[in-house]
């Protein structure tokens, strides 16, 4: 069984999908414990719901990035509850070198757009306004680049004609649910192998 670590910012809908995943048994995974660095976020409030340890990182006086203090903190949590893998869901920063040395290869994301594409904020938006036909989201390896690393898995969504930026997300999102999850469990049957930059699966 692979125990996960998810760490996010916001309203933790993946984090959602990925406990419905395990209690649905197409995911044979564990959530040892949910970080944030919003003390308020409800991605915590749905841990705490599961009975799951939920625990804010007060990251100051980073703004855009988990450094310092906070990072030795969470590498810390992590390794106190097991984590073999770390699951960014809505995080809001970026991972820098402490971590990604500390859980080399173990750090995934998921990124709403096909990358790499639209790396960045509101990536739905930026496909809307660029005119894309075919949108998406993107799981993949996180190395020390913005939405970089080996791609584990995408879903394709088309942009519709009448889309605005929240039709467009919600679409994305319901993707999302169905490719976290998978991609989780391609590392749980241990079915990938890195060449390169690319992931191989089967
Ligand atoms: C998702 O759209 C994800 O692609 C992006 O942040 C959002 C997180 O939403 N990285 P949630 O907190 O999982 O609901």
């Amino acid at each position: 069984m692979l125990n996960i670590a998810i760490l996010g910012s916001g309203k933790g809908s993946n984090a959602q999908a990925i406990l419905d995943a395990i209690a649905a048994h197409t995911l044979d995974a564990n959530i040892v414990c949910v970080l944030s660095d919003v003390a308020d976020a409800f991605i915590l409030a749905r841990a705490r719901q599961h009975g799951i340890p939920a625990l804010h990182v007060d990251c100051a006086p980073f703004k855009t990035k988990l450094d310092g203090a906070a990072e030795q903190r969470v590498i810390e949590i992590l390794r106190q509850h097991g984590a073999e893998v770390l699951v960014l869901a809505g995080f809001m920063r970026l991972i820098k070198g402490g971590l990604l040395a500390a859980y080399a290869g173990r750090i995934i994301n998921i990124h709403p757009a096909l990358l790499p594409a639209f790396p960045g904020l509101e990536a739905w938006k930026q496909a809307l306004d660029y005119g894309a036909k075919v949108a998406g989201c993107t799981v993949h390896f996180v190395d020390a680049g913005t939405d970089t690393g080996p791609i584990i898995v995408q879903r394709a969504v088309p942009v519709l004609d009448g889309d605005t930026p929240a039709t467009l997300h919600a679409r994305i999102q319901e993707q999302e649910y169905e490719a976290y999850p998978a991609a989780l469990r391609l590392i749980a049957q241990q079915k990938l192998r890195l060449a390169g930059r690319r992931v191989l699966t089967g």
